[in-house]
């Protein structure tokens, strides 16, 4: 029997609307569907996304991604996934691994790329990734003709944060509920802070807009999904 086909598709941001047709088409064709999770308990926002596209009677699978520091949990978990997909695409089965945004762009879907496509066929459906919608939404060009653009992970360590934030015309930063305090006190030393804008859930039912980031105390909660656009104006 030959083997099935790993699709990895992007879903875009939060609104159904924004995937590819590519995307919307090869759901038509598998027979599984991965949801990845970080914690048994969370709502999948990638399965919610492409649920309107999804046929009756496709078998769903979500599968559990611990994001624990201890490396050795994390290796046992990504060793049991990867068995029980391969398992399924050795059954001549298409798979299909959703993904927030781009699968290429801060996904966990890179570990399974990297840990099936020696032995499997892959294929990877972009997405349009969160800050670029952000940018459409917001009616905020990300770039131009000089700029330099930096994306950023607020999770990166404080020195680097600075670095780039102290250089950068346009920024980029993404996971920010990590070390809002951080991002808050560089954007405000920078100058960026009154040009900065945050949405949280982009393209969900609930969805958040912040344009008066300074006002945004240091020890508010910040929803896992939110992400800045900050301009410096030269
Ligand atoms: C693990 S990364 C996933 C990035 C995704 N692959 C992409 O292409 O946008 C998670 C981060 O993406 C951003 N993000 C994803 N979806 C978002 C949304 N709907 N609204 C705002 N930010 C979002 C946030 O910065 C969040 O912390």
């Amino acid at each position: 029997m030959s083997q099935g086909v790993l699709y990895g598709i992007g879903v875009g941001p939060g609104e159904s609307g924004l995937m590819t047709v590519r995307a919307v088409e090869t759901l038509k064709t598998v027979d599984v569907i991965i949801v990845p999770r970080t914690e048994k308990k969370q709502e999948s926002v990638a399965f919610h996304i492409a649920k309107p596209y999804i046929p009756e009677g496709v078998t769903i699978m979500p599968i559990v991604f611990p994001m624990v520091p201890d490396m050795r949990i994390q290796e046992e978990a990504w060793k049991e996934n990867r068995e029980a997909i391969g398992a399924i695409l050795n059954q001549g089965k298409n798979v299909a691994f959703l993904t927030l945004g781009d699968p290429m762009f801060y996904s966990t879907y890179m570990y399974v790329y990297r840990a099936l496509t020696p032995t499997y066929q892959v294929e990877t459906i972009p997405g349009i990734p969160a800050f670029l919608a952000l940018a459409s939404q917001l009616g905020r060009p990300v770039a131009e003709q000089e700029d330099v653009v930096t994306v950023l992970p607020a999770t990166a360590d404080p020195e680097t944060l600075e670095k780039v934030i102290a250089v950068s015309d346009s920024l980029v930063i993404m996971k920010v509920y990590k070390s809002w305090p951080t991002i808050k006190k560089l954007l405000t030393q920078y100058g960026l802070i009154d040009s900065a804008v945050m949405i949280s859930r982009a393209g969900l039912p609930d969805e958040e807009r912040f344009t008066d980031l300074a006002a945004i105390p240091d020890d508010a909660k910040l929803n896992y999904l939110s992400t800045i656009l900050a301009k410096r104006n030269r």
